[in-house]
């Protein structure tokens, strides 16, 4: 085998770290699963760490959709969908349609929907403009748009007045350029600036956004449709993915275009419309449940539930003197830890008092962001999170008293990480 690139070293290094404490790579030896209680090493733990945010990875109706699909269907239809599909593809998109209010496409997962669409809406006249903190499933898809011959560079994370200068100095050069970013940070649990974003494709008419929404969808907006779509209608100048194995509590990736036009062509020239087979079966039967279920009045109500425990989470943590230092409005609350050797040490002593929380070190985050990532869902219970907060309160103390961490200073490296 050849020698590892420097990347990857630094990858394998952060994960051989974190597999040796035992906090990464971890199996749930439960006989079953309600999105709670895992199992590990023979020990019951509660999880902070489920992206499930309303629950709907365990819902009754949408695993009955599921099972209906292979009773009906069978187990997968082997054929790319650009020769023949189950009609349930069509119904699907035609639901999803009802939700966003513009033109989606579904894909077997979020990566292959950026795989197939970058590539095909971008040319070789245009520039790409990732932003830092860019989900590396976009990242990895502007690679082929950059083997075709279009430029891609990048700006600081959610730096406006920096994209700003890229456009004013480079928009007679490119024929469009266009920003990527997520719509809600995946790590960080931050928003994008959509309002800023919007701005700028209003007054520069060849600046557009593609923007990965993948952790928006299902737990805000009307009938779920995500953050970005909440906070604002799909511009003209931009197209959106969205995951349907987070909120939505199945699996697959969609499409979201302002035009039909658009969304044919990524449907008859992107890589995993052609080369590719469908959403499996049964996944596609979940799908058509948990988008039906995202048209009724159940989706605002699992929603409520959700706001009551981000809030409850929120003032716990602030009240327990946290450093919590992302401040948008969401399930997801990152904390930094100061240091590498904190993060692993919180993360591995919250597992000893009985609750999972995801590790976050460099390169998976910017070096001076190490820190502590948990997520909510409508599983955890408001006892849960007051004694998960509280578990953490206790280690951060102790850090703090033996004088390894700066609360201040951590406030100081996550500054961009203002409300938005
Ligand atoms: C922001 C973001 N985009 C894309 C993905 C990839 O999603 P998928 O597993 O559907 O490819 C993830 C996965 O966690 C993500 O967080």
């Amino acid at each position: 085998m050849s020698a590892l690139n420097p990347d990857y070293t630094r990858i394998l290094n952060f994960i051989s770290r974190s597999c040796d404490l035992g906090i990464i790579q971890l199996k749930d030896e439960s006989d079953t699963y309600d999105g709670r209680v895992l199992t590990i090493n023979g020990k019951q733990v509660i999880s902070f760490g489920n992206c499930s945010y309303l629950g709907l990875d365990t819902c009754e109706s949408i695993k009955q959709g599921g099972i209906d699909a292979i009773t009906r269907y069978g187990n997968f239809f082997s054929s790319s969908r650009q020769y023949m599909g189950l009609a349930l593809n069509e119904e699907l998109e035609g639901l999803l349609n009802q939700i966003t209010g513009y033109y989606t496409l579904v894909t077997q997962t979020t990566s292959l929907g950026s795989l197939s669409a970058i590539p095909v809406i971008t040319s070789p006249k245009d520039l790409i403009v990732l932003d830092h903190q860019v989900h590396a499933s976009v990242q990895n898809a502007t690679k082929i748009a950059q083997a075709q011959g279009t430029q891609v560079g990048m700006v600081r994370h959610s730096n406006m007045l920096a994209l700003e200068d890229v456009i004013q100095k480079q928009q007679h050069k490119y024929e469009k350029i266009w920003y990527m970013a997520d719509g809600m940070y995946s790590m960080l649990g931050d928003p994008c600036p959509i309002e800023a974003m919007y701005e700028l494709m209003e007054r520069y008419p060849n600046f557009h956004c593609f923007v990965d929404d993948a952790h928006g969808i299902s737990w805000i907006g009307e009938n779920g449709k995500g953050w970005t779509l909440h906070k604002r209608p799909l511009h003209p100048q931009m197209v959106l993915v969205m995951s349907m194995a987070k909120g939505f509590g199945c699996c697959g990736g969609i499409l979201v275009f302002p035009s039909e036009e658009t969304r044919h062509l990524v449907k008859c020239l992107g890589a995993s419309l052609i080369y590719s087979g469908p959403i499996p079966t049964p996944v596609l039967g979940g799908c058509i449940a948990s988008a039906k279920l995202h048209l009724t009045d159940e989706i605002t109500e699992r929603q409520n539930a959700l706001y009551a425990r981000i809030k409850f989470f929120r003032e716990q943590a602030y009240a327990a003197g946290l450093p919590l230092v992302n401040h948008s409005f969401s399930p997801i609350f990152y904390f930094g830890a100061g240091s590498e050797e904190n993060a692993y040490v919180v993360v591995r002593t919250m597992l000893d008092a009985g609750y999972f929380a995801g590790i976050c070190n460099y390169p998976v985050v910017p070096k001076k962001h190490a820190g502590i990532r948990m997520s909510i869902t409508t599983h955890n219970t408001f006892e849960d999170i007051e004694n998960a907060v509280s578990a953490m309160a206790e280690i951060f103390d102790g850090l703090e008293r033996e004088g390894k961490l700066d609360k201040d200073k951590i406030y100081h490296d996550f500054r961009a990480l203002e409300v938005r």
